[in-house]
């Protein structure tokens, strides 16, 4: 099983969203499509797929604030996982965030999710003990 990492296209945005809502990703308070044509192709951010033959396998949205580095929808699609899509994705990401003079590379998993920090610990993240504060500025923007 093979696959490119590319970055998203405009023409991606449904097949992205349905990978990210097989994936659990997407909660009522989520807007995934606007997420995804506010994150596609900024100078700061970029949504990155796994395209297998055309099929998209697998994203990671990422992006950087010129001080901290961020990774969120990280997602391969089921029966895609346990071949390293995801590791090739958080490679991507580290790539990118170093080539940008980023230092450091965050995200945050949600608290119904902690399933999954085993495998950002395989790949070399930490837990750390901080508290996230959010305020929200506009409607279908929670997250
Ligand atoms: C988490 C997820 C992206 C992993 O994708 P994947 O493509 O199967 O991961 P990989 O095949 O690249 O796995 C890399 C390594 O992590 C290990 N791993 C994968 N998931 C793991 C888990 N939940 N706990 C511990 N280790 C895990 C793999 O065994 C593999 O180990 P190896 O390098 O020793 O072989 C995938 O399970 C997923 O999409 N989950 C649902 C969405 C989600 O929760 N995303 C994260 C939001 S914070």
């Amino acid at each position: 099983m093979t696959w490119t990492l590319r970055p998203a296209e405009t023409g991606d945005e449904d097949a992205v969203v349905a990978l990210w809502r097989d994936c659990g990703l997407v909660i009522p308070a989520n807007d995934p499509a606007g997420d995804f044509r506010r994150a596609r192709g900024r100078i700061g951010s970029e949504i990155f797929v796994a395209d297998a033959d055309g099929a998209i396998v697998g994203s990671a949205m990422i992006g950087h604030d010129g001080h901290r580095g961020w990774v969120y929808y990280l997602a391969t699609t089921p029966s895609w996982r346990g071949q390293g899509v995801a590791r090739s994705l958080i490679a991507h990401a580290e790539a990118w965030m170093i080539e940008r003079d980023i230092p450091k590379l965050h995200l945050l998993v949600r608290h119904t999710n902690t399933g999954v920090i085993g495998f950002y610990e395989t790949q070399g993240f930490k837990v750390h003990p901080v508290a996230m504060l959010q305020k929200v500025l506009l409607p279908a923007s929670a997250e």
